[in-house]
C-alpha cells in the first residue's frame, strides 16, 4: 500500500471517446478514497507549463456521454528532452502531487515510464486510443465507439456505390494496425480488407473484384488501414487507376479520417473506460508503479508499461479468416 494523497490525472496523444468517462471515474473512485485529485490540462505540455485545475466530484459531472477530452490533449516536443521532464517534476512535486494516472496511447505510455525512470514519480497508465494497438488490454478505451462510426459511415457508402456499381476504398484510421480495418470490414461486410498485419496482394484484390463482377455484384467496398504496407487508400486508388484491368472499375475513395476520433462514447466505451479508471486509482493506491491497466478475458490486469508498448499486439487471426471466407 502507498500513503498517497494528492495525485494528477492527464489525457495525452489523440483524443479518445470515453477519455471523459475514465476521467470521471477516476476522480471519484480517487475522491472516496480520500486523495486530492488535480487535472493536468494538454497533457505533458500541461505538466510543463504547470497548468493544472483542482477537481471534485461536481466537475465531472455531466461528462461521462460526452466524446473529446474536458483536460484538451497535446503532442508535447518538449517532453522528449530531459530538461522538459525536469521541469514537468519540479511542478509536480511543487503542487504535492505524488502519483499519475495518465490516459493515453502507446506514446503516452511510453513517456510516462522514461518519466517514471527518471523522476521516480509512480505512474498507472489507462489505454486511450482508437486504434486498439496496446499490449495488455483486450480493447482500448475509444475502439468500439470508433469501430461503430465507421460501420456507419461504410453502411452510407455501401448506398451510393450500389446506385452506381462503384468500387469505393474507404480508408479508416490505424497508422501501424488494422484493428479498425479489420472489425469494420467485417461489421460493414467488405468485400475486402487490407491491413498492415498481412500482405497486401493487389493482384488478389483484382481477382475477387473481377470474380465479384462476373457474377453481377456490381459494387464493392475495400476497407484500407491508413497504416497498411502498401499506402493508404489514395496510393492504392492510384496503383489501381494506373492498371489496365481496373479499368472498367468506376472507382472511388472516401477517408473517413479524424470522425473516427469524435462523438459520444458507446455504452461499451463508457463502461470499459469507468472500469479502467477505477482499477487505475486502486493499483496507485495499492504501490503500483509503471503499469497500465487493462482488461483481458473480462478481468483487470495489470501489465508492465515496458510491455506494453515493446510487445505487438496481434490481431485475431480467425476474423481475418473470416474476411478471406465470407466477400
Ligand atoms: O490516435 C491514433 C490515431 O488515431 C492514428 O490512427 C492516426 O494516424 C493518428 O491518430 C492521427 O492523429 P493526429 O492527426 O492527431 O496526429
Amino acid at each position: 500500500m502507498s500513503d498517497i494523497k494528492k495525485i494528477g490525472v492527464f489525457t495525452s496523444g489523440g483524443d479518445a471517446p470515453g477519455m471523459n468517462a475514465c476521467l470521471r471515474a477516476v476522480v471519484r473512485k480517487a475522491i472516496s478514497s480520500n486523495l486530492e485529485v488535480v487535472g493536468i490540462l494538454r497533457g505533458y505540455q500541461g505538466m510543463i507549463e504547470a497548468d493544472f485545475i483542482e477537481l471534485d466530484s461536481e466537475s465531472v459531472s455531466n461528462i461521462i456521454q460526452k466524446g473529446g477530452t474536458v483536460l484538451k490533449s497535446a503532442r508535447s516536443n518538449e517532453f522528449r528532452t530531459p530538461e522538459g521532464r525536469e521541469k514537468a517534476a519540479k511542478n509536480l512535486r511543487d503542487q504535492g502531487i505524488e502519483g499519475l494516472i495518465a490516459i493515453g496511447g502507446d506514446g503516452t505510455l511510453a513517456g510516462a515510464a522514461v518519466f517514471y525512470n527518471e523522476h521516480k514519480i509512480p505512474v498507472v497508465g489507462c489505454p486511450g486510443t482508437i486504434d486498439n494497438d496496446l499490449f495488455g488490454t483486450d480493447e482500448t478505451i475509444g475502439f468500439d465507439t470508433a469501430l461503430n462510426t465507421a460501420i456507419e459511415n461504410i453502411d452510407k457508402i455501401r448506398d451510393t456505390a450500389d446506385a452506381h456499381d462503384r468500387l469505393f476504398l474507404v480508408e479508416v484510421m490505424g497508422r501501424d494496425a488494422g484493428f479498425i480495418a479489420l472489425h469494420s470490414g467485417i461489421g460493414g461486410g467488405a468485400e475486402v480488407v487490407m491491413i498492415p498485419e498481412t500482405l497486401t496482394d493487389l493482384e488478389d484484390a483484382k481477382t475477387s473484384i473481377h470474380a465479384l463482377m462476373s457474377r453481377q455484384h456490381r459494387s464493392s467496398i475495400i476497407v484500407i488501414a491508413e497504416g497498411d504496407e502498401i499506402g493508404g487508400a489514395t496510393d492504392i486508388a492510384k496503383m489501381m487507376r494506373e492498371d489496365v484491368r481496373f479499368d472498367d472499375i468506376d472507382l472511388r475513395v472516401c477517408i473517413l479520417g479524424h470522425t473516427q476520433r469524435g462523438g459520444s462514447p458507446s455504452a461499451r466505451d463508457r463502461v470499459l473506460a469507468t472500469r479502467l479508471g477505477v482499477a487505475a486509482v486502486e493499483a496507485l493506491i495499492g504501490g503500483h508503479a509503471n503499469v497500465m491497466v487493462g482488461i483481458i478475458n473480462n478481468v483487470v490486469k495489470l501489465t508492465p508499461s515496458k510491455n506494453v508498448w515493446s510487445r505487438k499486439k496481434s490481431i485475431n487471426y480467425e476474423l481475418w479468416g473470416l474476411t478471406q471466407l465470407l466477400s
